[in-house]
This record gives C-alpha cells, sequence and structure tokens, in this order.
C-alpha cells in the first residue's frame, strides 16, 4: 500500500465526464470505496464493461476497485464524502435528486465551476448557493484551479485549491485529495476562488477569439491582464478578496484555460472567431463549455452589482447577439484611454 492509499471509507462522485471520472480514479487510488454515478447510463455500461471511460478520458485505464453504479441512491449510501462534477446547469437538479439520499455527516466538495445562468430572479448563482440553497449550509468546500483532466489523469503534477466560509471544511477537502503530485491549497475565501474558477472561463473564451483572429501574445498578454483586472473589480464587488484573484483558482486558472490547448472554452472563442456558429461549435465539442453559461450570469452580475466589465460584455454580444468577433474587438479597442489602476 502506498502511503496516503490507506482504506478511508466510501467515497460518491456524482458525473463521470472527463472531470468526474479523473477525481474518482483519484480518491480510489488514495484509498477510498469510490462509487461513479452519471445520468447517462449507456456511457457509465460502457465505462463498466472496459474499466476506462473512453467517451470523456479516453486512454486513462480505471483502477480496479473504482465502482461505477447506475442508480444514485445506492451511489450515495454510506458515503462519507460525496463530490459534485457535474456541468453547472445540472448541478441543481442533481443536487434535489440527491437530497433524500445525501447522508447526513457527508463531506462534500464541489469540483463544478460556473455560474449558474440566471432565473427568474434575474440573479447569477454561485455553484457553493445553488448546493446551499438545495440541501442546506453543510460541511462543504468547494475544489477548484488549474485541473486539466487529461493531465491529473496522467499524473502531472498540479496544484488547486478546497475553499469554503470555515477553513476547517476547507482543510477537510484538503486532506481528503491531497496527494504529492496532486497538491490542495486551503482558502477561507469562498467568493473569491468561486468567482475566480468561473470568470476566468469568459476571459479565455476571450483568448480563443483572439487566437481565432490571429492575434499574437502581444495581444494575449494584454488580454489576460485586463481580463484579472475584470475578473477581480467584479470579484471584489461580490465579495471576493482582492488576493484571491492572484492565486490558483485566479490568475493561475486563468492562465491555464487561456494558453491550453486542452482547454474547450478557449477553442469556442477561436472557432467563433473563424465564423462557425455557437450551435454547432457545440454540438461538435460534446462537452461542456463553462464560459458560454458563466459569461450571461456574469453580466447580470455585473450590472446587479454596477461593475464595468467590457470583455465579458463583447464576449456576450458575440455569443448570444450574433456580433461578430471582429466588430466586438474594434468595439473593445476603441474605447477611450483609461488610467491602468
Ligand atoms: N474537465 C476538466 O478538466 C475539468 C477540470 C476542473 C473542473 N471541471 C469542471 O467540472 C464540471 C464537469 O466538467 P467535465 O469536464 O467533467 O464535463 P464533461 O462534458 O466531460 O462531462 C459532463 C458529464 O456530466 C453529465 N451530465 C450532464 N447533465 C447531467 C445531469 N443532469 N445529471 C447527471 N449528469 C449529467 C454528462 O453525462 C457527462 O458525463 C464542469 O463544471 C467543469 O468546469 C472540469
Amino acid at each position: 500500500m502506498t502511503p496516503g492509499s490507506e482504506p478511508r471509507g466510501r467515497a460518491a462522485v456524482l458525473g463521470a465526464g472527463s472531470w468526474g471520472t479523473t477525481l474518482a480514479a483519484h480518491l480510489a487510488g488514495r484509498g477510498f470505496q469510490t462509487r461513479l454515478w452519471d445520468a447517462d447510463r449507456p456511457n457509465l455500461e460502457r465505462i463498466r464493461a472496459d474499466q476506462e471511460n473512453r467517451k470523456y478520458l479516453p486512454g486513462i485505464a480505471l483502477p480496479d476497485s473504482l465502482e461505477v453504479i447506475f442508480d444514485l441512491a445506492e451511489t450515495l449510501e454510506g458515503a462519507a464524502l460525496v463530490v459534485w462534477a457535474v456541468p453547472s446547469v445540472a448541478l441543481r437538479d442533481v443536487a434535489r435528486a440527491a437530497r433524500a439520499h445525501l447522508p447526513e455527516n457527508a463531506l462534500e466538495a464541489c469540483a463544478t465551476k460556473g455560474l449558474e445562468p440566471t432565473g427568474d430572479d434575474g440573479r447569477a448563482h454561485r455553484m457553493s448557493q445553488v448546493l446551499e440553497a438545495e440541501l442546506g449550509e453543510r460541511e462543504r468546500a468547494v475544489l477548484v484551479g488549474p485541473s486539466h483532466a487529461e493531465e491529473v489523469s496522467r499524473g502531472i503534477p498540479t496544484s488547486i485549491v478546497a475553499a469554503a466560509r470555515r477553513i476547517e471544511w476547507a482543510e477537510a477537502v484538503q486532506q481528503a485529495f491531497f496527494a504529492p503530485r496532486f497538491r490542495v491549497y486551503a482558502q477561507d475565501d469562498l467568493i473569491g476562488v468561486e468567482l475566480g474558477s468561473a470568470l476566468k472561463n469568459v476571459i479565455a473564451l476571450a483568448a480563443g477569439i483572439g487566437d481565432g483572429l490571429g492575434y499574437g501574445d502581444n495581444s494575449k498578454g494584454a488580454l489576460l491582464t485586463r481580463g484579472l483586472a475584470e475578473m477581480s473589480r467584479l470579484g471584489c464587488a461580490a465579495g471576493g478578496r482582492r488576493e484571491t484573484f492572484y492565486g490558483l483558482s485566479g490568475v493561475g486558472d486563468l492562465i491555464t484555460t487561456a494558453i491550453s490547448r486542452h482547454s474547450r472554452n478557449r477553442r469556442v472563442g477561436e472557432e467563433l472567431a473563424r465564423g462557425k456558429s455557437l450551435a454547432s461549435i457545440l454540438a461538435d465539442l460534446g462537452q461542456v463549455a463553462e464560459g458560454v453559461h458563466t459569461a450571461p450570469a456574469a453580466l447580470a452580475l455585473a450590472a446587479e452589482l454596477g461593475v464595468e466589465t467590457p470583455i465579458t460584455r463583447e464576449v456576450c454580444a458575440v455569443l448570444l447577439e450574433g456580433k461578430s468577433a471582429q466588430d466586438a474587438l474594434a468595439d473593445l479597442l476603441s474605447r477611450d484611454p483609461k488610467r491602468e489602476s
């Protein structure tokens, strides 16, 4: 038995996409008796038969001890740790379905990044707010940061953040997941961490648009810097701490997402700039690109808080109003001269 892989009780991972599958394999390797569930039963059957998730995580053999379970209640039975890893648009429904089966004292880790698209109240909700509204205040932390599944699943060193209002909850999640090649830092700025990890996807869409237009390193450096300023301006107005945006869940995740070949959000922006329609890009992608949902929610949050977010505004215009990438960039660049800070 390798250090850190001693038996630790049961873990339930909800969402068998690339990230849920990666985290489930990680927890199984850490000694948790891990069960993986998803709403896509045919794919669960294939994962069970192949002991590999060829649809979302091809080429990664899953540990024999990892169980694939079709029934949500059975997945959650006796779980000491519950991991939320479904896309943001599905989180509320999955939380509702899980409510009656969630063990009383289970520790929860939310690995979903994003803002829930605004509902009837016109407000954007962070993932922890969705879970709290559906399940109440419980021992729970979000687990986010620069962590592409394609790399974590191959043991490439990665550092992320566990964040909760109470630091001891963040530390409990840190302890559950921490490994030498998967370093987890604890944080108590829940708002700052959640907003950083959600808003960076919007800036990554803009970075992809720049790539698609053939812009270079100067433009990307400028965009990421101004994007970070925009993220922290909005995040601080919402109650986050400025320094959090200079940490792993802010600038760390922003850099990774905006330059990576693995980043779906960057790729969506790139293809939009090349003239492809959003619907056909998403159909070809076949996986979630959270920035597409987060962008309008972020714009609504900015309007509510009276914060200027020019990059987010232009990304929304390209995504939702059919504005061309060229026009969006031209409007962004023709704004009045500003002071840097
Ligand atoms: N992939 C990564 O590298 C990565 C890293 C960190 C965080 N995340 C975050 O994790 C979340 C999931 O991302 P992913 O990359 O695994 O997505 P994915 O597109 O690979 O998979 C999504 C999974 O969710 C399932 N799903 C969709 N609707 C559902 C529902 N209503 N009920 C149950 N399951 C449902 C799908 O069947 C699919 O298995 C996102 O918020 C993403 O931002 C992903």
